[in-house]
């Protein structure tokens, strides 16, 4: 019992678990009272955003009309549900907690409060937490911020704690996963990029003088960051308890590059550079989480750019293995923490991490498809950060339109795009 207890404490000083308070709110303890306890035309259900309170009060209406996670349980009774379901020998998926889990507010039913329903999907609560002991109180203009984190609001507003809510079910966590079972059986793969995906759900919010006031100004280069370095965090948690915990025969295949598997013969990879170091033959982790680390190293901490280039081959090697991979991951996270002592700068060094990217295009280091795809996300955000988008419009939509098709994904032609860049 005590070396269980000694290495879950190890795990989570190893993996950065969010400190206890800031639990998901799928895992923490307060009572879930469902959507409806909130949507009322004087709280968050307003038909048009309200100026008299500091937030915009027709919350619910944007959500229910416009955010997919509305949407995210009723489409497990579709025809692509049914048929995920169906290859997996499930009688449905809308009942089926691996579903569930990540379409759904699946709290025990011992937290669900009257008004809670399943099928409101990804709800408010799903987000900000279990309303139980802020409900009532959180309205009081006397109440800070803060009073309501410790109430139980999630710190939605804080970035880590974003990432981690977020990638909780679009990247998975230590409880779920889409498996490539569950991928194998008809799911989507799954891609995220945290400052992308907050523009697209899309916002519920107004960042006016108010808000940075109460909360933070909020910027989207360090949303993007923050997101990346989290992203890299998640992914050695998920290798960690996905992969290197299991002696299954095989691994866990969704761990993996979707498109080290998944390419017909005639398409000859070896014809690219390598990047990676892998011989030829083996099977690449899906490094999405981590392609963006490199540029941010080149330009916060140059003096350290060969570390990581070592450690994260040294991570893939170590992939194939049990040996070396618990190491290969801790010191991986050891490096993590000192870049995010660097990141504070992030902001104003935006502009040079945005050209490290297309300099790391020009020379066909993107030669997987998850790390392109999140590369032309970054530039797209980091152009616009620096004032610069408009006029490197026509040159996204050609990079856009090289990632479009995950199944034709060409590095050469990937590359070829980056060098037109005219410009930046
Ligand atoms: C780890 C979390 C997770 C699990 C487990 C999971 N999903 Fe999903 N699913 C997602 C996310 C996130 C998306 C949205 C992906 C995107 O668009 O980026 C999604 C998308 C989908 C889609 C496509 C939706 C669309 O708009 O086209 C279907 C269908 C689906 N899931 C069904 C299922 C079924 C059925 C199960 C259970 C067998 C399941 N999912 C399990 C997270 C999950
Ligand atoms: C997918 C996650 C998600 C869901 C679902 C969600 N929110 Fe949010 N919400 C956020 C994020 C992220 C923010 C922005 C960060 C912040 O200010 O906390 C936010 C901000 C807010 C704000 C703060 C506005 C301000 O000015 O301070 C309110 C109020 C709010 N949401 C209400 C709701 C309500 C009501 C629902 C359900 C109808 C809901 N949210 C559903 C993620 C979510
Ligand atoms: C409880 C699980 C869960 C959480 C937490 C969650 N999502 Fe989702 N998200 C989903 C599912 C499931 C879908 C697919 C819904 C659909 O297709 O209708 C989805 C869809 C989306 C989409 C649409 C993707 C597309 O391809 O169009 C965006 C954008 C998104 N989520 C952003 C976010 C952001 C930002 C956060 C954090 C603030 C977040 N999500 C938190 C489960 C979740
Ligand atoms: C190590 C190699 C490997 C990796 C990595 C891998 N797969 Fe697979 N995949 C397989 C094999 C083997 C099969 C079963 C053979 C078949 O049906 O073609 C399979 C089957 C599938 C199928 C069903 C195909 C069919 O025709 O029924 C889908 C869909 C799928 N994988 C998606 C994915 C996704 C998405 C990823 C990345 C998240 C992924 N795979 C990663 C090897 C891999």
């Amino acid at each position: 019992m005590k070396s269980v207890h000694v290495f879950f404490i190890s795990i989570c000083f190893l993996i950065h678990l969010p400190a206890l308070g800031n639990e998901i709110p799928q895992y923490a303890e307060k009572m879930h009272m469902g959507v409806a306890t909130c949507a009322s035309g004087v709280c968050h259900g307003s038909i048009r955003a309200r100026s008299a309170t500091n937030v915009l009060q027709n919350e619910f209406v944007t959500w229910s009309r416009l955010d997919p996670h509305s949407n995210a349980y009723n489409l497990l009774f579709n025809e692509d549900s049914r048929r995920i379901a169906r290859n997996l020998g499930l009688p449905n998926a809308h009942e089926a907690g691996v579903c569930l889990d990540c379409h759904a507010d699946n709290v025990p039913i011992k937290r669900r409060g009257p008004k809670f329903q399943l099928s409101d999907g990804v709800g408010c609560e799903s987000c900000h937490g279990g309303s139980e002991s802020y409900l009532s109180s959180h309205t009081d203009p006397n109440q800070g911020h803060a009073q309501n984190i410790e109430d139980g609001l999630y710190p939605t507003d804080d970035v880590v704690a974003r990432a981690n809510l977020c990638f909780s079910c679009h990247m998975g966590d230590q409880n779920k996963i889409a498996s490539h079972e569950i991928m194998g059986a008809g799911h989507p793969r799954l891609s995220i990029e945290l400052d992308t995906f907050t523009a697209l759900e899309p916002p519920h919010y107004l960042v006016d003088s108010d808000y940075r006031e109460r909360k933070w100004k909020e910027d989207s280069v360090v949303v993007w960051a923050v997101g990346q370095l989290q992203a890299a965090r998640k992914t050695v948690l998920l290798i960690e308890e996905h992969l290197s915990n299991r002696d299954d025969r095989f691994p866990e295949l969704s761990l993996f590059d979707c498109h080290a598997c998944h390419h017909p013969m005639s398409d000859i990879k070896w014809q690219q550079k390598r990047t990676v170091g892998l011989p030829p033959g083996s099977v690449r982790l899906n490094d999405a989480g981590l392609s963006m680390i490199l540029p941010m190293v080149e330009v916060l901490m140059p003096e350290e750019s060969r570390t990581f280039v070592t450690l994260s081959r040294n991570l893939h090697l170590a992939s194939s293995k049990t040996i070396g991979l618990a190491r290969s991951l801790e010191e991986l996270s050891i490096f993590l923490d000192g870049l995010e002592e660097k990141l504070n700068l992030i902001s104003e060094r935006s502009k040079d991490v945005m050209l490290e990217i297309l300099k790391m295009g020009q020379e066909g280091k993107f030669r997987d498809y998850v790390a392109a795809e999140q590369a032309v996300m970054a530039l797209d955000l980091l152009l616009q950060a620096n004032g610069t988008r408009g006029r490197s419009e026509n040159w996204l939509d050609v990079l856009y339109a090289t990632v479009e098709n995950q199944d034709r994904y060409n590095p050469l032609a990937f590359q070829k795009a980056m060098q037109g860049s005219a410009g930046l």
